[in-house]
């Protein structure tokens, strides 16, 4: 089996029942492209020659995937799967085999390619067949009987009889290139749709002696296509139970594996707990013993070991240290990072700023660009003031300050050591260390005075 392995992709196709301007292949599961899927799959398998056979949306799908290590091959018009994978073929040599995927099949697994890759070996065609409990649309497989298979006949080009059979095509096949060349050039589109089959090369195969060895996908969602959005959620859903499957099993709580999403890379430390509805996008880093509570977005974040995120906080580009409590309703922007045993609360925004140990920012502030110290206490309704229309400014604030409810920092300033602030002050001095500074006006009674009433 150590021929080289060269792979084609079938991505031409329009997808008219998707309803979209955008190529089928680019609609996203799990936040990349189906194609994507399929590309990863075919580097997972060892294919180091991939050829992307794309029509329908034009440039669209290669300036999409402009980074894949793929070779990309017009088909300009339609013309059926066998004319599709003809078109690549100019870019493979006689002695490779030949693995052809489907750029809207997202959820095939390495392990049941190599198995087909196994049926093919050296001189045989491998085929990767299931038998479905409604076979509807699907090419069908013809055996004769001892159960060798003889051809695949489409469904529109069926028989009654023939349209019985369960056993489908899934589409996958694996062959030696230069065998395949020959069969593709003799096909030609004499049937229902008028289109250049690749099935019926099965039938060329088995005239030329080859032998068409079959083999079946672990589960049914690894064949299924996707040619509407209701399949597409399908799919997603699909992937999502098993990814959530994987989790519990590494030892991570999910509090409901059907309202779980990862649309990234989840690394996990030991005694995990994630609640309901929690995306997880990017690279995301999980501690020990960390908690996520329900309705939480975390996108490329690192969470150290001990700290809950409580519900309702979106959470990017950021580190978190251990020991934290972060929302709920919280929004931590890119950029953020804070020490252990910080708290960041409610209504809380948090941009470009450094937190050290033990800093707290409980209720309904804003904090960008700034460097807090340790042991910090920000006061409700505190905000820096960053932006002065045209640039942003840096706020610094040394340890153990206490900045009373309701303060403006208007940026750059910087607070020192100690300093204790009153609470409505806005500050646009720099504020000294271990000392009081407010800025408010002093408050005063009018004795006697009446309230207007009601003529
Ligand atoms: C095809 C198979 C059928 C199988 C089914 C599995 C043929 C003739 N039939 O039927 O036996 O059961 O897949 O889903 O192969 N494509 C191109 N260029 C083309 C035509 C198709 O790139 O000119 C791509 C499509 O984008 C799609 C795939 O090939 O990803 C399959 O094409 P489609 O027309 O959907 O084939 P089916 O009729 O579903
Ligand atoms: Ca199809």
């Amino acid at each position: 089996m150590s021929q080289p392995l060269s792979i084609i992709i079938l991505a031409a196709g329009q997808g008219t029942r998707m309803k979209s301007s955008l190529p089928k292949v680019l609609h996203r599961l799990a936040d990349r492209p189906l194609l994507k899927h399929v590309i990863d799959t075919a580097y997972a398998v060892g294919g180091l020659d991939i050829h992307v056979v794309y029509g329908h949306g034009g440039e669209r799908v290669p300036q999409t995937l402009e980074e894949e290590r793929v070779y990309w091959v017009e088909q300009e018009q339609q013309l059926g799967t066998g004319h599709a994978v003809d078109q690549a073929m100019p870019g493979i040599t006689d002695d490779h085999l030949v693995l052809v995927l489907y750029g809207d099949v997202p959820l095939i697994k390495p392990a049941t390619l190599m198995n087909l890759l196994v049926a093919a070996g050296r001189n045989n065609l491998g085929l990767l067949t299931a038998e479905l409990p409604d076979p509807t649309g699907y090419g069908r497989i013809i055996r004769d009987q001892h159960g060798k298979v003889l051809c695949i006949i489409e469904q529109k080009d069926a028989s009654d009889e023939q349209r019985r059979i369960r056993e489908v095509n899934t589409g996958m096949l694996a062959v030696n290139a230069g065998r395949l060349r020959t069969w593709l050039k003799a096909l030609d589109n004499d049937n229902a749709q008028k289109e250049f089959y690749l099935t019926d090369v099965i039938e060329l195969a088995v005239q030329d002696g080859v032998e068409v060895e079959t083999c079946q996908p672990g589960q049914l969602p690894e064949i299924m296509g996707v040619n509407n959005r209701a399949q597409l959620a399908e799919l997603e859903r699909h992937f999502q139970l098993e990814r959530a499957r994987e989790l519990m099993h590494i030892g991570v709580t999910l509090r409901d594996p059907g309202r779980f999403d990862l649309r990234g890379k989840l690394q996990v430390g030991q005694d995990v707990e994630i609640d309901i509805n929690v995306v997880i996008e990017g690279q995301v880093k999980l501690g020990d013993n960390v908690i996520i509570g329900p309705n939480n977005v975390l996108r490329n974040v690192t969470i150290g070991d001990g700290t809950r995120i409580q519900a309702n906080c979106v959470l990017e580009d950021a580190v978190i240290g251990a020991d934290c409590r972060i929302g709920p309703f919280a929004r931590i922007r890119p950029e953020t990072r804070t020490g252990n045993g910080c708290h960041i609360g409610n209504f809380v925004e948090v941009k470009k700023t450094v937190i050290a140990d033990g800093s707290k920012v409980n209720h309904l502030s804003y904090i960008g660009d700034t460097v807090m110290g340790a042991r910090v206490n920000i006061g409700a309704g505190t905000i820096t003031c960053n932006y002065d229309g045209a640039n942003k400014h840096q706020t610094t604030i040394g340890d153990d300050v206490f900045v009373g409810s309701d303060t403006q920092l208007v940026a750059p300033v910087t607070v020192g050591d100690g300093a204790t602030i009153g609470a409505g002050s806005t500050i646009t001095k720099n504020v000294p260390s271990a000392e009081l500074t407010l800025s408010r006006a002093s408050q005063k009674t009018i004795m006697g005075w009446q309230r207007p009433v009601k003529k």
